[in-house]
């Protein structure tokens, strides 16, 4: 495998696919979903799912990258023959598609940096309406969306490890103190309690179907799971390095920056008197708030920094979203790296324009028809992660039980962990892939998109 690249160590991988996986998924998305889906119960479930399900398949797929040495696509054939093939293009294909539209909202999140620092959002008298009015803004969003795209590109070309680890090592240690900051400041606030006690007193009759399938797609998209992106990263893990610790380390620290996200956001909203059912505008109307009650100086020093370290945060997750589709035609196509990467991005950003102008600016994409009137956005976001991902997860355990064996990926973990074998966590690792894996997710798998496209209340009335 010439020039390929590889991470320079334990800690490069580490801190490259926890870049990956700490994102707008877990600022941005969990708490909302969380406010939608009940908070504390949602939670909850959140994190057994993480456990019984996610761990073992992150193991899975980074043991798949590993052994295999090749891209999404690359893997699977070579390890599973030509069919099994077409689930590492399904997964790249969910890449581009999570790319298109996680690229729009880093764009919003960017004009935020611009707007909170040097620009007058914290005097305005309603954050509510200031953001509807900045979704709809064409040229702001066109124009923030493609340099982000573009910075997504420039790092993917400089290749794995320059790029993508150079920009984890000073981003997550960052992202982490701002929040803690934050959140001292946030439980200082009048009714901070009740935020508490939505977010961590789990009310289980607020526990449904729903519930459960939000959690899960929140789950495999927080650790980018399920398309092939640690398939891809694992490609370029060495042998001698300790996959099980690494995957660990990996979702703790995703986990924990969801939690603390919520622990931030929930506070705030019920100081502020908001809903958390708010939807996907949740942190872009409720954290303004916080920074406006710090002072001008202090509250546009915090807001900004916290808007640019989301960036950053944004950033190493939209590299690995990129590098999926370009290590496929690298290594299968035999594009360079270059060119890939320019058309790629290019492309991913065109595909992503309907998701941009589906935030109120052109009626057509902002009520789907044939999606229960709901935006473009929602769809594309809905199908390729929150139905595809767990549907990729479900198929990636029979690909494992079916084909490569249990066996198999047992002896490529042990490599750089030799205590795996026979050990405790390696039963556990494969109980979770051959049974509770296949069963849980093939049930969800069918019951969500039945729920997306018919409504599942449908059925049973
Ligand atoms: N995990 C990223 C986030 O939480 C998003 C992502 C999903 C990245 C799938 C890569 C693959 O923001």
């Amino acid at each position: 495998m010439a020039n390929r690249g590889n991470f320079s160590g334990n800690i490069g991988f580490i801190l490259a696919a926890a870049g990956s996986a700490v994102g707008l998924g877990n600022i941005w998305k969990f708490p909302y979903e969380a406010g939608q889906n009940g908070g504390a119960a949602f939670l909850l479930i959140y994190i057994l799912l993480t456990f019984l399900l996610c761990y073992p398949i992150m193991i899975g797929e980074i043991a798949i990258g590993r052994r295999a040495g090749s891209d999404a696509y690359g893997s699977y054939r070579q390890l599973g023959g030509k069919r099994w093939g077409y689930l590492g293009l399904f997964g790249i294909l969910c890449g581009i598609m999570i790319l298109s539209f996680y690229n729009v909202v880093a764009g919003w999140a960017f004009g935020y940096f611009l707007e909170i620092s040097f620009g007058s959002l914290l005097d305005h008298p309603n954050y509510g309406t200031f953001f509807s009015e900045y979704v709809i803004d064409f040229w702001d969003n066109l124009i923030f969306s493609a340099c982000f795209m573009a910075i997504t590109a420039f790092i993917v070309l400089k290749g794995v490890q320059k790029g993508i680890e150079a920009a984890s090592k000073i981003m997550m240690p960052a992202l982490f103190s701002i929040l803690i900051i934050l959140i001292a400041y946030s439980l200082t606030l009048p009714n901070a309690s009740a935020g508490i006690s939505f977010y961590l007193l789990p009310d289980f009759s607020k526990i449904n179907f729903q519930t459960i399938y939000s959690a899960m797609g929140q789950a495999f998209f927080s650790l980018s799971l399920g398309m092939g992106a640690l398939i891809t990263y694992g490609s370029y893990v060495g042998k001698n390095q300790n996959v099980i610790g690494a995957a660990a380390t990996i979702t703790l620290m995703d986990m924990s920056v969801a939690f603390l996200s919520g622990l931030l956001i929930f506070p705030l909203v019920f100081s502020q008197g908001q809903s958390p059912a708010e939807g996907p505008a949740l942190v872009f109307v409720v954290l303004p708030g916080i920074f406006n009650a710090m002072g001008p100086i202090i509250g546009r020093l915090m807001g900004g920094g916290f808007f640019l370290l989301l960036c950053f945060a944004a950033l190493t997750s939209t590299v690995s979203l990129l590098e999926v589709p370009v290590a496929y035609f690298v290594d299968q196509k035999k594009w360079s790296r270059k060119k890939t990467t320019w058309l790629l991005a290019v492309f991913i950003f065109v595909v992503g324009l309907p998701s941009m102008l589906s935030q109120g600016a052109v009626e057509m994409f902002t009520h789907l028809p044939f999606y229960q009137d709901r935006s473009a956005l929602d769809f594309v976001s809905e199908v390729f992660s929150d139905i595809s991902l767990p549907l990729g997860g479900f198929l990636m355990t029979l690909f494992i039980v079916t084909r490569w064996g249990t066996n198999n990926m047992s002896e490529e973990l042990s490599l750089g962990n030799e205590s795996y074998r026979n050990s405790l966590l390696e039963k556990y690792v494969n109980f979770s892939i051959r049974y509770i894996c296949p069963v849980i997710l093939g049930i969800f798998s069918v019951l969500i998109i039945i729920d997306k496209f018919y409504g599942i209340d449908k059925l049973t009335n």
